[in-house]
């Protein structure tokens, strides 16, 4: 991740939905303004809407996907914020993990999960669904994933959180995850560049 700034930790969130007004978005600002409120994490938002990502096995540009996978491989920690679609996550969501190369550079990243719905019983299903396939490929799936239920009650048409208990919730996807790396990884790489300096 490219940071002008020299940012120590990058965190990447996938947007699940390119439905136009969609509400992952909604929900994803949140985290997103949550992370914003560190002065050393940098964030990338990959909004596959914008993105030319192909199925594996169709030959076609790659350049997007090259530009996905860099993106993840260099992240600190990666966010997946996905609509429940059919009891499910989100096809789009699946592409891109598709596109993030077999082996998945999401091996070794912790992850963090955000799931929004319609319905009154919420984004289980897709959660558990999008928990199951990021652990297969080796990611860190942190607990707590985060579940919004009655997603189109919750915010309004200009995107403000209705619930406040909720936002906390919401927002709580985003604190998990830095308090993860800073707790386990930033102690790490603070190892890793006292071996390169030679002072360990
Ligand atoms: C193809 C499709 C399937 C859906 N299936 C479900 C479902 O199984 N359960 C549910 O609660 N909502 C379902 N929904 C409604 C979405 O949860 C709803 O659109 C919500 O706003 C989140 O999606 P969005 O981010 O695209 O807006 C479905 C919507 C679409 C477009």
């Amino acid at each position: 991740m490219k940071d002008p700034n020299n940012r120590r930790i990058g965190i990447v969130a996938i947007m699940g939905s390119v439905r136009p007004g969609n509400y992952t978005s909604k929900a994803l600002a949140l985290v997103a303004n949550e992370i914003q409120q560190h002065d050393d994490i940098a964030l990338e938002i990959i909004d596959p809407a914008n993105l030319k990502l192909l199925p594996p096995g169709i030959s076609g540009d790659e350049t997007d996907a090259k530009k996905v996978r860099g993106s993840v491989s260099k992240a600190t920690g990666v966010i997946f914020a996905t609509p429940e679609y059919h009891g499910s996550f989100s096809s789009i969501t699946k592409l891109v993990i598709e596109n993030l190369g077999f082996p998945s550079v999401l091996s070794g990243k912790p992850v963090a999960l955000l799931g929004v719905a319609a319905g009154q019983i919420g984004a289980i299903k897709s959660l558990e669904a999008l928990g199951s396939v990021c652990a297969h490929v080796g990611a860190i799936v942190l607990p707590g994933p985060v579940s919004v239920a009655k997603v189109r009650e919750v915010f309004d048409s200009k995107g403000r959180c209705l619930d406040s208990v909720v936002e906390k919730q919401i927002r709580s996807v985003a604190t998990n995850l830095i308090d993860y790396i800073r707790g386990n990884i930033c102690p790490r790489v603070a190892l890793e560049a006292m071996v390169r300096a030679g002072l360990a």
